[in-house]
């Protein structure tokens, strides 16, 4: 492969208007990630420069390019002339650089890495240029890739230039292509626009490469991972193939999905070997599950770690900032936000965790609540090692309980209980003898 990085030129400047949408289309997000990024990390993996060409008022998608790949350089294309004139835009970043230009499309977001190392190999193996093909069930709509007898690419033809032999054509540009010339910046500049769309068309760079004895080949990929997502019907499909491929590759590192088909990962998702996860669980961004985990049915996690042995739900809710220690156990309706428990604890039904730590072993009843939040302030509820809290207690933050200490049912908690302590907040139960049938015989009565 050749010694210097390559460059990888992101094209991200159409509109998107098909997504009808206020937010630009390269910034709606699979997998809770944006197209962009799904992108930017690709050329990250492969090590490479690069340059995002967006369209003009496009601030957020700058924003977005620099949080992801802080050092990728953002040009603006001003008026959407086509794909080799929003190439040409980048043209700063590849009139000095010496390695290869890979330009990719901002909107094909689920392209691999080792389909990019395929494309740079037969670089390697003698071509100028590289396409990426593939052969989709409906053609429709994508450029053609024309090939001579013995299969070498001669040129693409978009659909709307196509005669009707070439749009019979089954083999179609993915928009990825790889550039090993001389000069590309002069090759671009040759591009008319003498077409049915009036556009500057990227494609031509084959025909144009060939007739200056350069040569091109085809590397072929599948259609999921090519797919272009113009609307909102094809950003559902492209996320439905990133789970597919996720879940499966979670499976084959040793985890257990009952209903894969049902289970919705992130972009960052970490699940550990041995981990069984039943169906209907959505993990949002942020959630590392260690090894042996027991996820059951109907959990919903974001932003926590989930310690080795743990078992929860079904029906448990996690926040940013929960964290369980190991051999945790947290069962149906239970929500946890931004709050630490030490191994072992549990906390099995009914109740809500907020801005809390709770010591290892300790025992959360049903109905425990953690009044976190008085309208201002969010404030600390700690509760210590071992520490047994009756059901249907309120611990009205900032509070705590100390280690082993009981907290009797039915308590409103506001005051901080010494460790080994029982705290009881409740009125003492008062009992009238025979007071149930007098009652009756009064009520009878006065019906009559
Ligand atoms: C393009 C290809 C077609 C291929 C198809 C694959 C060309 C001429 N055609 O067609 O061969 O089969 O992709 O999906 O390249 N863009 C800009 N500036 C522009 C125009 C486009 O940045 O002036 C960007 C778009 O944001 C998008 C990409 O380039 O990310 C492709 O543009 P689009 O108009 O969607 O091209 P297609 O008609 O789909
Ligand atoms: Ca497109």
């Amino acid at each position: 492969m050749s010694a210097s990085p390559p460059l990888f030129v992101v094209l991200a400047a159409g509109k998107g208007t098909r997504m009808k949408s206020a937010l630009p289309k390269v910034l709606h997000t699979i997998a809770g990630q944006s197209m962009l990024a799904h992108v930017l990390s690709v050329t990250s993996d492969l090590r490479g420069n690069v340059a995002v060409v967006i369209g003009p008022k496009m601030d957020a998608v700058t924003q977005e390019a620099q949080r992801v790949a802080p050092s990728a350089q953002v040009f603006v294309q001003h008026a959407q002339q086509g794909t080799a004139d929003a190439v040409l835009a980048a043209r700063p970043a590849f009139d000095h650089h010496a390695g290869d230009v890979i330009v990719l499309y901002a909107d094909t977001p689920l392209v691999r890495a080792d389909t990019i190392v395929r494309m740079r190999d037969a670089l390697d193996a003698g071509a100028n240029v590289a396409v990426l093909g593939f052969r989709p069930k409906d053609a429709t709509g994508y450029g053609r890739l024309l090939t001579d007898d013995k299969g070498g690419l001669v040129a693409i033809r978009e659909e709307k230039d196509a005669s009707v032999a070439e749009r019979g054509v089954g083999l179609c540009n993915s928009g990825v292509m790889a550039f090993r010339v001389p000069n590309l910046a002069t090759l671009l500049s040759r591009i008319g626009n003498a077409n049915a769309k009036g556009e500057f068309y990227l494609t031509d760079a084959v025909e144009l490469a060939i007739r200056d004895g350069l040569t091109a080949a085809v590397v072929e990929c599948g259609e999921d991972e090519v797919l272009g997502v113009n609307a909102r019907d094809q950003l559902a499909a492209a996320e439905a193939i990133w789970q597919s491929r996720a879940r499966t590759d979670f499976m084959r590192d040793g985890v257990t999905m009952i209903a894969p088909e049902t289970v919705w990962l992130s972009f960052d998702t970490r699940i550990a070997q041995d981990v069984v996860i039943e169906p209907h669980v959505v993990f949002g961004p942020g959630v590392t599950v260690e090894e042996g985990v027991k996820i059951l049915g109907f959990c919903h996690l974001e932003g926590a770690v989930i310690g080795k042995g743990a078992r929860i739900g079904p029906y448990s809710r996690f926040r940013p900032g929960a964290r369980l220690g190991p051999d945790v156990h947290i069962g149906n309706f239970v929500e946890v936000k931004n709050t630490t428990l030490g191994a072992g604890a549990k906390a099995n039904h009914l109740a809500y965790l907020g801005d809390g730590t709770v010591g290892a072993k300790a025992n959360i009843g049903a109905g425990t609540i953690f009044c976190n939040y008085d309208g201002f302030n969010k404030h600390k509820t700690e509760i210590g090692e071992g520490a047994f809290i009756g059901s249907n207690t309120s611990l009205v933050a900032p509070v705590s309980v100390g280690a082993g200490a009981y907290i009797g049912s039915g308590s409103v908690i506001s005051k901080n209980v010494r460790a080994g302590a029982l705290a009881l907040e409740r009125a003492t139960q008062e009992e009238r003898p025979g007071w149930a049938e007098k009652f009756r015989t009064m009520m009878t009565r006065r019906k009559r």
